[in-house]
């Protein structure tokens, strides 16, 4: 049994924030946020424009997409770290507003890492036969995290939202199918102090705001993103020199430049949005996958390597034939 990927879709808050807008509240530069980012701008929610808001309109173009609609879903598995509410999932909202009456919906909490966690649970459910049809949504509002004076971390994240549409259908078993081809999660809790947010339900019963080393998890992020490539190409029987699309999470340019000189891609073959949409966490590989099949770069048969790692530290890769 393999997941095949049906459809995808996106969305952005209307709201654009240029680095130029930023440099008027905190003592920042476009210069140093371009040079050691890639960042240019991001999307900002509106008041009382939601996690699962955004979530519901990138899940409806998916749906479109793919030619199906919420009735055909027996699953939602939403990666988030910025939830509407504390409970329940953020997913059963979604599932609410797309009619979807039976399965189920529910989070993931893997922040930054997320979507590839989401991915690689649907995925097992579905190859378990606890579900058919399942819809894997990123969906974040960082900007309701950020602690707008610290212009270590404010400058470097947006919101959004991705989704694509699995479906399970027999296949050979080769890695020609069309599909999910392997996964690789890992996490080390050890690390907890390098990215977190100081707040939460039981610890503080406030939201809280991100904190982060940023030269720290970049560090990690370099080593821990080449193995886990390396470990999902393995498992997957395959090579770099395999790889049509290399669809990272958007983090910071210089750490996906990285990546893709370790595979030996030329820098047409990585898929870039960190300039556009910033750092959106959970929803930065659905949204960055849904720029480049719309715009026509990838296609049916592709092979892509989506790869992430954040707060936990958690990271993750999967390999997926388009
Ligand atoms: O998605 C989750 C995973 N997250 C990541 O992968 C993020 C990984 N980390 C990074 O992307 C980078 O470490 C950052 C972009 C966060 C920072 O870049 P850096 O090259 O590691 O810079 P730094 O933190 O070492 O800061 C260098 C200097 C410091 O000044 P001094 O101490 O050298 O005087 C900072 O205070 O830059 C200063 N700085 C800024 N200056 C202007 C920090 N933030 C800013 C800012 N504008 N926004």
């Amino acid at each position: 049994m393999r997941s095949v990927v049906q459809g995808c879709g996106s969305y952005l808050p209307e709201r654009v924030v240029t680095n130029e807008e930023l440099s008027r509240t905190v003592e920042t530069t476009d210069e140093w946020i371009q040079q050691r980012t890639g960042i240019r701008q991001r999307h900002i929610a509106a008041e009382g424009e939601f996690t699962s808001h955004l979530a519901l309109k990138a899940s409806q173009r998916a749906l479109e997409h793919a030619g199906l609609t919420g009735s055909d879903l027996d699953l939602i598995v939403l990666a988030t770290a910025t939830p509407d509410e504390t409970f329940p999932a953020t997913a059963t909202r979604v599932q609410a507003e797309l009619g979807m009456r039976g399965g189920a919906a529910f989070d993931v909490q893997a922040v930054c890492a997320g979507f590839v966690y989401a991915v690689s649970v649907a995925d097992s459910l579905i190859k378990n036969g606890l579900a058919s049809t399942a819809l894997v949504i990123g969906a974040e509002t960082f900007s309701r995290i950020l602690d707008w004076e610290d212009r270590g971390t404010c400058v470097l994240f947006g919101d959004g939202a991705g989704a694509i549409v699995l479906k399970g259908e027999q296949g050979t078993g080769t890695s020609a199918d069309r599909g999910i081809l392997a996964n690789a999660l890992h996490s080390d809790g050890r690390q907890h102090d390098i990215l977190y947010v100081d707040g939460g339900p039981s610890s503080t019963r406030t939201t809280g705001f991100l904190r982060m080393e940023g030269k720290e998890v970049f560090k990690h992020a370099v080593v821990n993103m080449a193995a886990v490539v390396g470990e999902v190409l393995h498992k997957a029987g395959l090579e770099p020199k395999d790889i049509d699309w290399l669809v990272p999470h958007q983090a910071n340019k210089r750490i996906i430049d990285g990546t893709g000189r370790k595979l030996g891609l030329p820098p047409e073959r990585v898929v870039v949005t960190v300039d556009r949409h910033a750092n959106t966490s959970a929803a930065s590989i659905p949204l960055a996958l849904d720029v480049a099949v719309k715009d026509g770069r990838i296609k049916k048969g592709d092979l892509l390597l989506m790869e992430g790692i954040g707060g936990g530290l958690a990271w993750g890769a999967s390999l997926v034939r388009w």
